[in-house]
């Protein structure tokens, strides 16, 4: 099997670029900031938030409750929580700032860790998150870490929601941005950082077609060295 990890900040392009690259692989794209996001959104939906007393025994004692399932429907990755499809409420602003609030807790990444493997070990895969070619596919055949300058990513943020009719300034979205940025990468567990052997990528001057093309010669190389 072929594992390509693609790990970057907020908004670098990793999930639109991964999405098309794997469909031109022929490989499956795994988005895990969307598990995050479904433990992210129970949390929420019981009122437990950020900044609460106890708020990660309130999360760690949430978990065997929940179920975050992952199921691919006409080639395109739907998350399951609890039986229900969230594909859609998961991508609200509020639930990505309550992401980057449960993914520090050890307990909520442990919970999702074979998740994550399970997937690599049954297919070819192009998986996108913040630690996967450091903690959850180290022997991934090629790691890529995806970037962009914070100002352009807020810039395609920005157009992304905008797009969805959410309702935000460029401002917010920066604030935001560099904010789930800070927390992401000073967490004590899995922050997110380059792996030693991955590829940096910085997309602030390639435009999609560009980014694509490259992700897909990286994997093409490693798929005929296997
Ligand atoms: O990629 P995303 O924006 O959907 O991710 C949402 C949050 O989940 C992100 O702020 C950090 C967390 N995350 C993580 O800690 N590890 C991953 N592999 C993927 C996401």
């Amino acid at each position: 099997m072929i594992s390509v990890a693609i790990d970057g900040p907020v908004g670098a392009g990793k999930s639109s670029v991964a999405r098309e690259s794997a469909k031109r692989l022929g490989f499956i794209y795994a988005d895990t900031g969307a598990l995050y996001r479904g433990v992210a959104l129970y949390t929420i939906r019981k009122g437990i938030c950020d900044g609460d007393a106890d708020y990660k025994e309130k999360v760690e004692a949430l978990l065997p409750e929940i179920t975050v399932e992952p199921k691919l429907i006409d080639g395109e990755q739907k998350i399951f929580l609890c039986g229900e499809d969230v594909s859609e409420e998961i991508r609200k602003p509020e639930i990505s700032m309550a992401a980057s609030s449960v993914s520090p807790i050890p307990a909520v990444r442990d919970f999702l860790l074979d998740l994550q493997r399970n997937i690599a070990k049954k297919n070819n895969v192009l998986m996108d998150g913040r630690d996967i070619g450091t903690v959850v596919l180290p022997s991934a055949q090629v790691k890529i870490f995806i970037t962009a300058s914070p100002e352009i990513r807020a810039k395609r943020r920005f157009k992304e929601l905008a797009e969805k009719g959410v309702d935000t300034t460029l401002e917010q979205v920066l604030n935001d941005l560099n904010r789930r940025d800070y927390q992401d990468s000073h967490r004590a567990v899995s922050p997110l950082k380059m792996a030693e052997d991955a590829v940096l990528l910085d997309t602030s001057d390639l435009d999609f077609e560009q980014s694509v093309q490259k992700v897909t010669e990286l994997a093409r190389a490693a798929a005929e060295k296997e």
